[in-house]
């Protein structure tokens, strides 16, 4: 993908989802402006420059199929993949999907990325080229009142807002409960040059950091993730917190659907579901551990 593709990148991405999700009875995934989607383009040239691989139809040079990708020291993640209603069931995703595993098996490095559970298309696409379902997601929507939410968890006194100086316990963090490390996202995130970014910690009181949630505020995402924390108690905190920093808006967030006390605390709090999904990864990679929750912007797995 070149910058003079952005526009149809963005155009692929936001009537390629939409019509995928109303064709099938859903809701559309994206109802801002069509232009607000080259976020992905923008966020992710940011952070992976030249890792987005396009399908061009050779008769009408059209774009028929983009995919991104992002490479990191422990894995390459994937995501988002669209292909051109026109073109779908055609092996486009197929082909752009083997162009990345390619890459990662010369790496020797696992595949990992989130793929809806509502959608067989590429639950099929997926576990087809060999990747395996890991954790189930359930996706909850809440609608953060002006005033804040109503509730304050055990621990909400060990949250603060991240700085530069957290991002090597960040890792430290996410590489022994998600088995990842990708030290160049936090520091973007906790830059916050594009000013859509929110990052807090959960510190104990002896100075370590027990999790980190951050959050993303832009028209085309606005989600709280990726983050991790060891117990549900401190993951409902840094929820709690970002949450806050969400007033007046309806965030989307992932919890492990295995964490019953944590997705007790959201249904307390009025959150709703909204989809489901599955981390799914290809090559051998342990279970994670603790609350991992992942997102879309930019895709963890
Ligand atoms: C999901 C999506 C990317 C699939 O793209 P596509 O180009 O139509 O997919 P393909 O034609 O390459 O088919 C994928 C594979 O799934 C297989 N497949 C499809 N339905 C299947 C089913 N019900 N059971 C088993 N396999 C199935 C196909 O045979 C193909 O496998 P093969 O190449 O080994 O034969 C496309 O539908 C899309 O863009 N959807 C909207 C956006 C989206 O959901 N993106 C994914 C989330 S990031």
């Amino acid at each position: 993908m070149d910058r003079k593709d952005w526009p149809e990148v963005a155009s692929l991405i936001y009537h390629g989802t939409n019509h995928w999700y109303q064709s099938h009875g859903m809701n559309a995934i994206f109802t801002g402006a069509v232009e607000d989607t080259e976020l992905f383009c923008e966020v992710y040239e940011n952070l992976d420059p030249g890792c987005c691989i396009l399908a061009v139809d050779q008769s009408s040079q059209r774009i028929a199929g983009s995919c991104f990708f992002h490479p990191r020291e422990t894995h390459i993640s994937l995501g988002i993949m669209n292909v051109h209603p026109d073109a779908m069931g055609q092996k486009v995703a197929s082909r752009l999907l083997a162009h990345i595993t390619n890459l990662a098996e010369a790496e020797q490095k696992p595949v990992r990325l989130v793929s809806s559970a509502l959608n067989l298309d590429s639950f099929s696409l997926y576990t087809r080229a060999g990747f395996t379902p890991q954790t189930a997601f359930q996706d909850m929507i809440l609608s953060v009142p002006e005033t804040g939410i109503d509730h304050a968890p055990t621990g909400l006194n060990r949250v603060r807002k991240a700085t530069l100086a957290d991002v090597s316990k960040m890792v430290a963090l996410e590489l022994e409960h998600n088995h990842i490390s990708r030290e160049k996202d936090f520091r973007y995130f906790i830059e916050n040059k594009s000013g859509i970014w929110h990052v807090s910690v959960y510190e104990n009181e002896t100075g370590d950091l027990e999790g980190f949630l951050v959050s993303v505020q832009h028209a085309a995402s606005n989600m709280l993730g990726p983050g991790i924390a060891r117990t549900d108690q401190q993951a409902a905190a840094l929820i709690h917190a970002e949450l806050n920093h969400n007033r007046g808006r309806s965030p989307v967030f992932l919890i492990p659907v295995t964490r019953r006390e944590l997705v007790d605390t959201m249904y307390k709090w009025g959150a709703r579901n909204c989809e489901i999904h599955f981390s799914q990864v290809r090559g051998n990679v342990a279970l994670p551990e603790g609350v991992v929750m992942p997102t879309f912007m930019p895709e963890t797995g």
